[in-house]
């Protein structure tokens, strides 16, 4: 910084970051948050961000709705915490009974609360072992499950987990089901990618030892692929087949984001397990792990919970959160806005050459870039770049996918059609000014 220029109170707080917090925390940007409503985020200086993270996929209702925080209030002067263990409070309860309503796996459903995404992810696991009596695990590549041991275990991307093992034993990694990677048409990739699946049952793990296969329908931090409906149709019959718990995580794709409650629905696959958080909890950390009852009662008692999970504050926010998303019918605005934001990112895609790709489900929208459209040449710096370029001008997106170069939105779903539209013209600006104007006529 130039010595004439005042410190900034960003400038201050990242000074005290630096000096107080882990640098293991991993700072995307130079942003200091202060306060959030609705799609805007601002910072300690007073500037406005058109919010398309929402906190990696969390403030899907925006920030600080006034349902929500008037039923945290309420709640906190009520009774802030007690442990399920210890004593039966209604907040657990009711929103363990609005799950298996939203989220029914069959006939009988049952849930249990967590904190984070990555414990719901652990527990299923948990569940699915005493389940079948089986250790082992096959997940994808391109996967993210979480940074706890094993959760990180089953994540994919090396530099997530670099010096960080030794990792969990029995996890198996197979290719996601990519198209255009593997094929452009779904139903080919579908094939393929199902028939390495039963050659691992031969070479790499027996089907009688695994306990379960474990997907996210749609690639969150992976890209936004989203696996063929053939492919989980496959992966269903296979389980089945084999006595195999079948479990989605939903951590990032939940709770309207797909453009319904959950991924599995849009995709017609029922799996036995699945995990839930992010969305869930308006902002507080909560999550569940949904499955079959027979399945979700097969544990020990003990085995399961622990001393937050499920707090009645983070309970109470979710209960309005879910409420609130229904009262405003989200579902059907991830489907307004995945289409607004298909439709400026085609144009991108039209004017630049280094757009290859252009995917999604619902408002789970990505644009992936390559240098001179060439598909072994990921545009890493460029998407930073661009981004860099889109926060100068008050707009805040994210890059996914194992080379960092797909953009990826996870906006608000109350983000007005104005605060899309000026967030996609400064996306649109950005890209120009990165990649040098339009490519075509
Ligand atoms: C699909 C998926 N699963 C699990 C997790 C881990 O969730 P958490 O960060 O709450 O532990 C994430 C987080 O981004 C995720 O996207």
């Amino acid at each position: 910084m130039a010595a004439h220029e005042p410190e900034t109170a960003t400038d201050t707080l990242l000074a005290r970051r630096q000096a107080s917090v882990s640098s293991g925390v991993p700072q995307g940007t130079r942003i200091a948050a202060s306060h959030g409503l609705g799609a805007i985020l601002t910072d300690v200086d007073g500037n406005d961000f058109i919010d398309l993270s929402s906190g990696i996929g969390v403030t899907t209702l925006g920030h600080s709705d006034p349902y929500v925080v008037q039923a945290i209030i309420d709640q906190a002067s009520q009774l802030q915490h007690t442990c399920m263990h210890i004593a039966t409070y209604e907040g657990y309860v009711a929103l363990c009974e609005k799950l298996v309503a939203l989220f029914p796996h069959g006939e009988d459903t049952r849930a249990v609360l967590l904190n984070s995404g990555s414990e719901a992810v652990e527990n299923a696991i948990k569940i699915a072992r005493q389940a079948t009596g089986r250790p082992s695990i096959i997940c994808f590549t391109g996967a993210f499950h979480g940074r706890t041991l094993l959760s990180m275990t089953l994540t994919s991307k090396v530099s997530y987990k670099q010096g960080c093992g030794p990792f969990a034993s029995n996890v198996f990694r197979l290719p996601y089901p990519r198209v255009r990677e593997f094929h452009d048409d779904p139903d080919v990739v579908a094939e393929q990618a199902l028939t390495l699946l039963r050659h691992a049952f031969r070479d790499t793990v027996s089907p009688t030892d695994l306990a379960a296969i474990l997907i996210e329908p749609v690639l969150g931090e992976g890209g936004f692929y989203h696996a063929p409906v053939a492919y989980l149709q496959g992966l269903r019959e296979i389980c089945d087949e084999h006595g195999i718990a079948l479990i989605f995580d939903e951590v990032q794709t939940g709770f309207c984001r797909t453009g319904s409650w959950g991924a599995y629905q849009n995709l017609g696959v029922t799996p036995d397990l699945s995990t839930w958080a992010k969305a869930m909890g308006g902002g507080l950390p909560i999550s569940a792990v949904v499955g079959k009852a027979h399945v979700m009662n097969a544990v020990k008692t003990g085995t399961l919970g622990g001393t937050f999970g499920g707090n009645p504050i983070a309970c109470a926010a979710a209960l309005t959160t879910l409420r609130r998303m229904e009262e405003l019918d989200l579902c059907s605005r991830a489907h307004a806005v995945g289409e607004r934001l298909r439709v400026r990112y085609q144009q991108l895609a039209d004017a630049h050459r280094e757009v290859v790709d252009v995917r999604g489900l619902g408002a789970m929208v990505a644009i992936e870039f390559c240098v001179d459209g060439d598909l072994t040449r990921p545009a890493t710096e460029a998407v930073q770049q661009i981004l860099a370029h889109c926060r100068k001008n008050g707009v805040l997106m994210l890059s996914a996918g194992v080379y960092g170069n797909v953009i990826r939105a996870l906006p608000a779903l109350v983000i007005t059609d104005a605060q899309l539209d000026k967030a996609l013209d400064a996306l649109h600006a950005a890209a120009d000014a990165v990649l040098g104007g339009s490519d075509h006529e």
